[in-house]
């Protein structure tokens, strides 16, 4: 008797010292999480929060890697390694789907969007949280939207009032069908290209003009390689934080929770934000006054509505027009 208690008990210590080592050695699970652009923008804050988040929520557990400016990958390369798993978490922006998605043509429709806040009011609705779930046949599960702000145009000209300023003109666009359409309707010559590459462009005047957001063109010091500088707030820069599905289905039950958990206050957090850094870097440039910034009427916006509308018949029937219509109905 006594002697098979002491068999028992030592055969539960040494699987508990099993247990206990396998977990005490067990290796994170590692995260890396690129993107392109810097650490003080909304989108970098919203990374440095969410490492926080998620190593606090699961210690010993993750181990999220951070990657900004572009220092893994260009965002050219960025969707085929996630799909490859040499990462595990991007957020590009919403123009940056085409390939995978015809419906995130959406958010690049010119002035569709009155505000920020109608483009959070239309992400939160049924028809907009139905979007993070439109690309899992390709092996892509969104997370979250983040947003960055409104889009301004920009060019090395001194005049950038009318669309006639910006006829002939070379403008680089993201990779977005939308976006070229947009800059032929101008009469101007769109040319898609890496966030990266912007600057350099710019300066050696491969292009002569962008279209950005505060902060985006702040942290890049496009201002510095720009003229002028017009407040259109013409369109949105907001992304989509993906996964590679088949991994996000493959982790622990509570390491996914964990990680859906940091990402839902990540969230929470980098949109509270963006709106003050945009505002702050908007300031920074006007102080630097190396870019002119030009204010925008009411009446100077409608021309440019109009010179910009055919893009939406040509992308229409593509992106669905209800889509078109529950976005329009988040303005107010
Ligand atoms: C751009 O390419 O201009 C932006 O999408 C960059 C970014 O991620 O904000």
């Amino acid at each position: 008797m006594t002697q098979s208690i002491t068999r028992t008990l030592t055969l539960l210590g040494a699987s508990l010292a099993l247990a206990f080592s396998a977990s005490a050695f067990a290796k994170p699970i590692v995260v890396k999480f690129s993107h392109v652009v810097a650490d003080g923008t909304p989108k970098g804050q919203g990374a440095i929060k969410f490492k926080e988040l998620a190593e606090a929520a699961l210690p010993g557990k993750v181990d999220v890697q951070i990657f900004p400016n572009s220092q893994l990958f260009g965002d050219a390369k960025e969707m085929e390694a996630l799909l490859l798993g040499d990462v595990q978490i991007i957020a590009p922006s919403l123009s940056k789907f085409d390939r995978y998605t015809k419906q995130l043509q959406l958010f690049d429709l010119p002035f569709l969007f009155d505000d920020m806040a109608a483009v959070d009011r239309f992400q939160h609705s049924a028809a907009g949280q139905a979007l993070l779930d439109s690309m899992t046949n390709r092996g892509l599960q969104g997370l979250a939207y983040w947003h960055n702000g409104m889009k301004q145009l920009a060019t090395n000209k001194d005049k950038l009032t009318v669309p006639a300023d910006v006829k002939g003109l070379k403008f680089r666009v993201q990779a977005s069908d939308v976006l070229e359409a947009q800059f032929r309707a101008l009469d101007a010559n769109p040319q898609k290209m890496a966030f990266g590459e912007v600057y350099q462009a710019l300066q050696t005047g491969v292009v002569d003009g962008q279209e950005n957001t505060w902060s985006n063109m702040h942290s890049q010091k496009f201002h510095e390689v720009q003229k002028t500088i017009a407040n259109t707030n013409h369109g949105v820069i907001d992304y989509m934080v993906v996964t590679n599905s088949k991994w996000w289905d493959g982790l622990p039950d509570d390491v996914r929770s964990g990680l859906a958990d940091a990402m839902k206050q990540a969230t929470t957090y980098a949109n509270n934000l963006a709106a003050e850094l945009n505002e702050r870097d908007h300031q920074r440039i006007i102080d630097a006054n190396k870019a002119r910034v030009q204010p925008m009427s009411k009446e100077d916006i409608a021309v440019w509505r109009e010179a910009m509308a055919p893009v939406w018949k040509k992308f229409e029937k593509d992106i669905g027009p209800d889509l078109i219509q529950a976005a329009l109905d988040s303005n107010q």
